[in-house]
């Protein structure tokens, strides 16, 4: 099978090209552009496609896919909000994707924004290399004993929760279906969740139910908030109205609405044309980090592994369902 991977960076061909030796009868050819109409033309005489989830994959760039001839979209993330799902239904476009790579690398992420944002590492960081050695600015806060609100336990949620648990704090949820390996951990409905915790971090997918979820208002003061799941979980505008209203102590974000044209991009010379990013960066207890918590070289390994596994189930028309996306 030939699989054209398209917004290919350096680290994705190693990656990928590591695990190839395994799989022989896969042919691959790598496209530094992104997956889009106009682009979607290269993928002439490729069975498969490779995706990332800072693609865009509407309706029109399926039709164009399938008018080329693909029948199998791999996107190598487990997130997929960003593929019209029901048009690749329509093109007979089998979509498969990689549910659960690393969900520690993404907890380890979250819990390492959390605890920079409040122990202000970052300006820590910076104040030291300027030979400033006052501690000015730096007040931070114990995690040790407080409460810790997840919202979204499944995998990399669950990781989180863990990692709370060793930390000693008390640990609550919320979910639609609760975990039933997670003995530890206590559910309530969301706003509560929202109301008595001290540290707040985001795991479940965007959905139309999750789309812009009330969330900031129900929170309580000086609390500590993480996002690495989606940016529009939240609706910015009241984000940045909350941080302007010191209601936080921090905020970490490795995901923030318009991220899209920013991710993974080197935009040094670029006027960006939206000015979220330079909003949230312009505040002093918010960090933000550029949808990298999956960015592990244990975690890059089971993304390339599973996405060939994939293709090659798929060739041998013995497609592996949980990793399909319908
Ligand atoms: P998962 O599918 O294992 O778990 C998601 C959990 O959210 C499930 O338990 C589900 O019941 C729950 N859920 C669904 N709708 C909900 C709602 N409205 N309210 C509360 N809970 C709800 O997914 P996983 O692997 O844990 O990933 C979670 C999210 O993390 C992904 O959807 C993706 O957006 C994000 N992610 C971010 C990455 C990064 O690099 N920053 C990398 C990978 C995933």
């Amino acid at each position: 099978m030939k699989i054209i991977f398209y917004d290919a960076k350096q680290y994705d061909i190693d990656s990928f090209e590591k695990q190839r030796k395994n799989y022989p009868d896969i042919e691959s050819i790598y496209l530094e552009a992104d997956l889009t109409e106009d682009t979607a033309r290269l993928a002439e005489g490729c069975e498969g496609v490779c995706a990332f989830v800072s693609s865009t994959i509407t309706g029109s760039v399926l039709r164009r896919l399938h008018e080329h001839g693909v029948k199998l979209l791999l996107m190598r993330c487990a997130g997929y909000n960003n593929v019209d799902i029901k048009a690749a239904d329509k093109y007979g476009i089998t979509v498969l994707r990689v549910p659960g790579y690393s969900p520690e690398a993404v907890a380890e992420h979250a819990m390492a924004l959390a605890l920079a944002v409040t122990r202000r590492i970052h300006k820590g960081y910076i104040k030291v290399r300027e030979n400033n050695f006052s501690l000015n600015g730096l007040m931070g806060l114990d995690f040790h004993g407080k409460t810790a609100g997840i919202i979204g336990t499944g995998r990399i949620g669950a990781a989180m929760c863990r990692i709370c648990h060793g930390f000693g704090m008390r640990v609550i949820a919320y979910d639609v279906y609760q975990n039933p390996d997670l003995d530890f951990v206590k559910y309530y409905p969301l706003s509560e969740v929202l109301r008595e915790s001290d540290l707040i971090s985001l795991h479940c997918p965007l959905t139309e139910a999750s789309y812009h979820t009330e969330t900031i208002s129900l929170m309580k003061e000086n609390v500590v908030f993480v996002n690495t799941s989606r940016g529009a979980l939240v609706n910015t505008e009241d984000l940045i109205k909350g941080i302007r209203s010191r209601k936080f102590h921090g905020v970490g974000l490795d995901v923030y609405e318009e991220e899209t044209e920013n991710v993974f991009e080197n935009r040094q010379e670029d006027i960006l044309e939206s000015s979220v990013t330079a909003r949230l960066l312009s505040f002093p207890n918010v960090i933000v980090t550029s949808h990298q918590g999956f960015f592990t070289e244990e975690a890059l390994a089971a993304i390339s592994r599973t996405t060939l596994e994939n293709a090659c189930a798929f060739e041998r028309g013995r497609i592996i369902k949980e990793n399909q996306v319908k």
